[in-house]
């Protein structure tokens, strides 16, 4: 009797010693199973005389039972073990706050890009744009500035490869965004082409430009706003007006100053840098180159012709970024394009 006392008492640690199912499962083999402990007595029985068989039969049944209830237990205490472990896992906390998704802003350039295509809109240009990736002719040909011409190092351009390796020829990622004054009059004498008199050109250009330049005024990548009105009677005072008018409006105030300063484009003749200077607040005083202009060169209009004889008329290049450093107070181009959010969410 004893014995089987011991066994029960001997499986139920063995039960108690894993909380691997497996393991368990193997354990319980070894008392149950065809060749296991509890088995074997039971086949042991028919050797017994008979008048012992009846009570060691049942007391190895009892033994058996029992076993298998501390089996069970077993089972169920491991199954509850995972459970709980895998919901502890999973818990997820309800009382935490939710993740929003939160709104994005207009980055400040392009605000200044979506201020100055409604300035000049309200006077009556279009907005055009262009390719980024430029042909030569456009970029540089067409405006007055052939293969050999010395302005063509003004422009440390980047020029791109061919499968070989090699430089690309006649293609090349725009230095300025002057092309688009090129592509919108071919397109303007496309649409005329046989009509008396043709109607006037007044369109503006925004856009990135490349040029291999960088430090805190000047990126590898910026912005320009291009501008151009032909007409039969456009002069270098509708310029002035038009320029002087425009930026008096984009800063909302009439106490700044515009002065042009003469200076050298191969596209324009004569040709003036636009510099301006607040007349009051913490930049007083101060002038800023914003803008490279002129009266469109003969050569240019001859290029996509136009009768240069007929027709004539300014154009100007202005320089976005900077006006969004003047109206914001920014010292360091740089930080548009770091995207560093801390500074954009300031504009939001
Ligand atoms: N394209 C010139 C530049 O990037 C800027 C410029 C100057 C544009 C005079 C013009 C212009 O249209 O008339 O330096």
């Amino acid at each position: 009797m004893h014995n089987f006392d011991q066994i029960v008492h001997a499986a139920s640690l063995a039960f108690a010693a894993t909380d691997d199912p497996d393991v368990l499962e193997q354990i319980k083999a070894s008392y149950l199973g065809k060749s296991g402990q509890i088995t074997e007595l039971l086949k042991g029985l028919g050797k017994l005389p008979a008048d012992e068989r009846k009570t060691v039969g049942a007391a190895i049944n009892r033994a058996k039972g029992e076993v298998e209830s501390a089996l069970n237990a077993r089972r169920e205490a491991i199954r509850r073990m995972a459970l709980d472990a895998r919901l502890a896992e999973e818990a997820l906390d309800v009382t935490l706050p939710g993740r929003r998704q939160s709104l994005g802003g207009l980055h400040p350039v392009t605000r200044t890009l979506e201020r100055i295509e409604a300035l000049f809109r309200s006077i009556g240009f279009e907005v055009a744009d262009g390719p980024e990736i430029e042909a030569d002719f456009q970029n540089f040909t067409a405006l007055n500035t052939p293969e050999d011409h010395p302005a063509r190092s003004m422009h440390d351009t980047f020029y791109l490869q061919d499968e070989s390796g090699g430089v690309a020829p006649g293609v090349l990622l725009r230095t300025h965004t002057s092309p688009i004054q090129v592509r919108y009059m071919q397109a303007h004498v496309a649409l005329h082409a046989g009509a008396e008199t043709m109607p006037e050109i007044r369109v503006i250009a925004p856009g990135r430009v490349y040029r291999v330049d960088s430090d805190a005024t000047h990126s590898p990548m910026f912005h320009q706003v291009e501008g151009l009105w032909v007409g039969q009677n456009v002069s270098f005072a509708d310029l002035k007006g038009v320029i002087a008018d425009f930026l008096r409006r984009f800063f909302e105030s009439d106490d700044l100053q515009v002065r042009f300063r003469p200076s050298f484009f191969p596209f324009t003749e004569p040709s003036a840098e636009i510099d301006m200077a607040f007349m009051s607040g913490a930049l007083k005083g101060r002038w800023l180159e914003i803008a490279g202009c002129g009266m469109v060169h003969p050569n240019v209009l001859r290029q996509v012709g136009i009768d240069a004889e007929k027709y004539l008329g300014f154009a100007f290049g202005m320089g976005p970024d900077r006006l969004t450093m003047l109206r914001y107070g920014i010292n360091d181009l740089r930080l548009f394009y770091d995207g560093d959010l801390r500074f954009l969410r300031q504009f939001a």
